[in-house]
């Protein structure tokens, strides 16, 4: 996630700029600049790849000034470049802007702004920042954003610096953060608190549409009609450590916390009520779909477990057939594929070795692949003719989570506009479906709030060498995913079962204290799956289970529950993952182990 510095002080402004910059490498990136004022000039450098690369160019071509802007850039509209980098400018190189957030009417700004004679240059949705104040500016900075703004819609923070006003800097946030340092005859804008603890400890925590305006006199903190504001200074204690995990004590419980506004980011501008879903740039058409005969999900590990739930979405939804194959088995087994297939490879990373190997292979075969994926400009989405993309926002820990949920949020896309496509249900019934989607990311903080009763299982249990994950339909898929978690972050052997398989040999290995943790979301399976349950317990299992609000009968057969709210049915992996991923993690930190990067593994794993 892109990531903001600014400076307003007596130091030169670049070695500043890039030493804030590296705190929030942390938040990922693909591209990193800096605008300075030189001498009433605005002079800009920015280039795709690491911030060592723009530090080399800073160093073969030193900017000097003492008010500058800087940005690390994670790509989400338009490929990673060193033209779509930020710092952006207007025409005449007057007003330079950096953003992090997404304006989601860029395309109705950038068409407006077009037919009033401003060019673009980049293929970003924040180019329309400089050239909307551009267009405002009369003499006055603060006040250009600030009409700037009232036009436009989705997320941002942003710092602007202009040679109309050489001495200034303004920001103002949306939904994305930003905070103020207060240093002595120096001020500092940044995403986050590391940028600036080198200079400062003292902050304002900007609040949504509050500005800032620094200059030579200071500091000034307004609303977006103008009117000052006093705000209490923030003293931080923490160390830069800490802070970069945003005071969580690791990554993956930070992502974990991430996932409802990975969620609604993830279905921003696509899913919304009373219009038909929007897929971005793809291209496949009503015909096209027609012509398909079969579909393959193809991905690993977290990816995969994501594909399973695809496929239960889009055979019911849409009706068509749906096989889901673990990418580093697909290419071996000879699959059947040719133009009328459509495969969908799922990688957060978009560099997964075997999922790109089994892309190519289907490509070969005249397949269409669509990718879905978290990284713009991943070998996936260059290499795949279709990219939806989940934002999720960079993902640090090993172990996926906000990965997974944006990717089933990704899936329930597809199947709901195959099912348009197709016919095979009402608008009616469509529209009832997105409205459950649009309530999740509010539910997930729901499910969040649980989590005593996790910790308390955590800590009674987590010594055990075993632990079984049971559930039917989607549960099932959603154990699989739960049971990974859980081994790969605190080493304990598990196993995800269909609860109904487990007769027909693995109930040899339930014993008195075993632990099992049972899914039970699946009205229909509901009385099946407290038949499972009982099996296990009569053999002496201790289960721990989930089901949604209002079952709460469970609780004769089980030793502890706990519940998510209701939701559809079908979209109740989003919601029932989220416990077993703070299950596994609870898990984990009491066994002492090193949670965001465990034993073994690796982040994107680049070989076959
Ligand atoms: O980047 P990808 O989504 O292609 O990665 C696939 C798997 O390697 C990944 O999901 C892995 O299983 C995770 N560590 C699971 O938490």
């Amino acid at each position: 996630m892109c990531g903001i510095v600014g400076y307003v002080g007596k130091k030169e402004a670049s070695p500043v700029l890039i030493h804030g910059l590296s705190k929030l490498e942390y938040r990922g990136y693909d591209s990193a600049g800096v605008a300075i004022i030189e001498d009433n000039l605005l002079k800009v450098t920015k280039c795709k790849g690491r911030l060592a690369n723009l530090e080399a160019k800073l160093n073969e071509n030193p900017i000097h000034g003492a008010v500058g802007i800087g940005h690390t850039r994670w790509a989400t509209h338009g490929e990673p470049s060193d033209l779509n980098s930020h710092p952006h400018s207007n025409e005449d190189e007057t007003i330079s802007v950096v953003h992090n957030g997404i304006i989601e009417n860029y395309l109705q700004l950038r068409e407006w702004l077009s037919a009033k004679g401003y060019k673009f240059m980049s293929e970003t949705d924040t180019e329309v920042i400089p050239h909307l104040v551009d267009y405002y500016y009369k003499g006055n900075l603060e006040e250009a954003v600030m009409k700037a703004i009232t036009k436009m819609e989705g997320s941002y923070a942003i710092g602007v610096v202009s040679t109309h006003e050489p001495g200034k800097l303004v920001a103002v946030r949306k939904d994305s953060p930003l905070i103020v340092g207060l240093g002595k005859d120096e001020f500092f804008i940044a995403s986050d608190i590391p940028a600036i603890l080198n200079y400062t400890r003292d902050i304002y925590l900007l609040n949504d549409k509050e500005f800032v305006v620094i200059n030579e006199d200071g500091i000034k903190l307004l609303t977006e009609d103008g009117d000052e504001i006093k705000k209490d200074v923030f003293h931080v204690t923490w160390n830069a450590d800490a802070a970069e995990k945003g005071g969580y004590e690791h990554f993956m419980i930070k992502e974990i916390h991430e996932q409802p506004k990975a969620i609604k980011d993830t279905m921003t501008s696509r899913i919304v009520l009373g219009k038909p879903i929007a897929l971005d740039k793809i291209t496949i058409t009503k015909e096209q779909l027609a012509n398909i005969d079969r579909v393959y999900i193809v991905a690993c590990g977290t990816a995969y477990h994501a594909g399973i739930v695809g496929k239960y979405a889009i055979e019911k939804l849409a009706r068509i057939p749906v096989e889901v194959d673990i990418a580093s088995e697909f290419r071996y087994r000879n699959p059947i594929m040719n133009e009328k297939t459509l495969m969908i490879v799922v990688s957060q990373s978009g560099e997964t070795a075997d999922t790109l190997a089994a892309l190519r292979e289907a490509k070969k075969y005249g397949a269409r692949v669509l990718a879905i994926t978290n990284v713009v400009g991943s070998s996936v989405s260059r290499e795949a003719d279709d990219v939806l993309y989940t934002w999720a926002g960079p993902e640090i820990a090993v172990a996926s989570t906000k990965a997974y949920t944006t990717q089933l949020i990704a899936m329930y896309i597809l199947a709901l506009y195959f099912a348009d496509c197709k016919g095979t249900l009402s608008t009616d019934e469509i529209e009832s479906i997105k409205a459950e989607m649009l309530k999740l990311p509010e539910k997930c903080e729901e499910v969040l709030k649980h989590k005593e009763v996790l910790q308390k299982f955590a800590s009674k249990n987590f010594m055990h060498k075993d632990m079984f994950f049971l559930g039917r339909g989607l549960d099932y898929a959603v154990a699989m995913e739960g049971s990974l978690k859980l081994k790969e972050i605190s080493y304990i052997h598990s196993e995800a079962y269909a609860a109904g398989e487990l007769k027909h040999g693995t109930i040899a290995l339930i014993e008195k204290g075993t632990v099992v943790i049972a899914l039970a979301t699946q009205e229909e399976l509901f009385e099946k799956m407290l038949s499972n349950v009982k099996e296990v317990k009569t053999r002496g299992a201790n289960v721990l289970a989930f089901a949604f609000e209002g079952n709460e009968t469970v609780e004769k057969t089980v030793d502890s529950a706990l519940y998510i709210p209701k939701t559809a049915e079908i979209l109740a992996p989003v919601l029932s993952v989220v416990p077993l991923q703070l299950l596994a993690y609870y898990i984990a930190v009491q066994k002492g182990c090193d949670v965001d990067k465990p034993r073994n593994l690796a982040k994107s794993v680049t070989v076959e």
